[in-house]
């Protein structure tokens, strides 16, 4: 494994970070990659501990065919944002809470994780090195993807004798491709993302792949996005492809409780700690489809979809619509405070932003 010429660098050495500002449509910016400076990369044997790391260009990976990655999909991967603010300060959200789902991930896909110090550490310097491709303030993020990925060679199924830490950055803008605009869900009832006992629960690669013919089935019937039910009783609310989902009736919000089967996700749980402040009921456990079709609001949460208000759920040829077009009052509230806090625009009572 190594990179395409590239000239490493420590990360506790002087960078060359380019100053120059970068040629990009701030106001069209949406969820694509865009080539950065720098990636942070690590190394570990199986049984060892990850090295200090370095920061290299941007660019290619070389990788054995058999590596345990690419064969078996041993790996892992994780996503954050920094936020420039009006103030001229860098905001991280959370980053440690990333480290430790990392954390439990690798337990349970039989990999090393870097420490909590290891990964916060090299995210700052990623996001240092990269900060001219930060947005200005208002204009979207920097998403930070950390991967742990199986980079040594296995033939026989069993775990690789060696891992790579990374980390690469890109400029974003909105998910959805609707903006800030309401999504629009279908419920999919043949196939499911996860089961009892799988691996559900950690943002390992395959939970994604496994999700793309049901999303690109629902794209192509004009269709945001897929929601998944339970495999077993195939009435209860998973999540949708990329996110959590958030059911809104009166004063109660509810959201599937953690068990195994849906991503534990960080906005996830910051989105309950914010609406359980501003008076409301939350409730973490078994939703059914019933009530979400009977809901007042849905909106769905993740890092990289923020707080996304859903208009429409198609479930067995039927449509139902939240609100008149417009996005939901609670929706709207909860975006906005958590936004406001990660965008450094309100003070963080919760303690949640690490300053750059
Ligand atoms: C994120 O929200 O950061 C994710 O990892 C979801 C991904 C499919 C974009």
């Amino acid at each position: 494994y190594g990179t395409n010429n590239a000239q490493a660098v420590r990360v506790d050495s002087p960078l060359s970070v380019p100053s120059d500002t970068v040629d990009i449509d701030w106001d069209t910016i949406g969820f694509g990659l865009v080539n950065t400076d720098y990636m942070y990369t690590s190394k570990c044997a199986l049984g060892g501990s990850f090295s200090k790391g370095e920061l290299v260009p941007f660019g290619n990976i070389e990788i054995n065919p058999s590596a345990g990655v690419l064969n078996y999909g041993q790996g892992l991967f994780e996503g954050l944002k920094a936020y420039r603010t009006e103030d001229g300060n860098i905001l991280l959200f959370r980053p440690e809470e990333n480290a430790t789902r990392m954390t439990m991930g690798a337990e349970r896909m039989c990999m090393p994780a870097p420490s909590i110090d290891q990964f916060v550490q090299a995210v700052k310097a990623t996001v240092l090195a990269n900060e001219r491709w930060i947005p200005p303030p208002g204009k979207g993020s920097l998403y930070i993807r950390p991967l742990l990925i199986g980079s040594g060679s296995v033939l026989g199924l069993a775990p690789a004798p060696e891992y790579t830490f990374l980390i690469y950055v890109s400029p974003v803008g909105n998910y959805f491709k609707e903006g800030l605009s309401p999504i629009n869900l279908i419920i999919e009832t043949e196939m499911h993302r996860a089961t009892p006992g799988g691996t559900g629960g950690v943002k390992t690669i395959g939970n994604y792949a496994a999700v793309l013919k049901a999303q690109g089935a629902a794209k192509a019937r004009g269709y945001s996005d897929v929601l998944y039910l339970d495999s077993v009783h195939k009435n209860y609310l998973e999540e949708v492809s990329s996110c959590n989902i958030f059911v809104v009736k009166g004063n109660t919000i509810s959201t599937p409780d953690i068990k195994g089967t849906i991503l534990p996700g960080i906005t996830r749980k910051s989105i309950i700690d914010v609406a359980r402040d501003q008076g409301f009921q939350v409730e973490e456990r078994a939703v059914t489809v019933d009530e979400l079709l009977d809901a007042d609001e849905v909106f769905c949460t993740g890092t990289a979809v923020v707080v996304s208000p859903v208009g429409s759920i198609t479930y067995l040829g039927k449509r139902v619509t939240y609100g008149s077009d417009g996005v939901g009052l609670v929706s709207q509230k909860l975006y906005s405070t958590l936004t406001s806090l990660q965008m450094g625009l309100t003070d963080d009572k919760m303690g949640w932003t690490v300053k750059l």
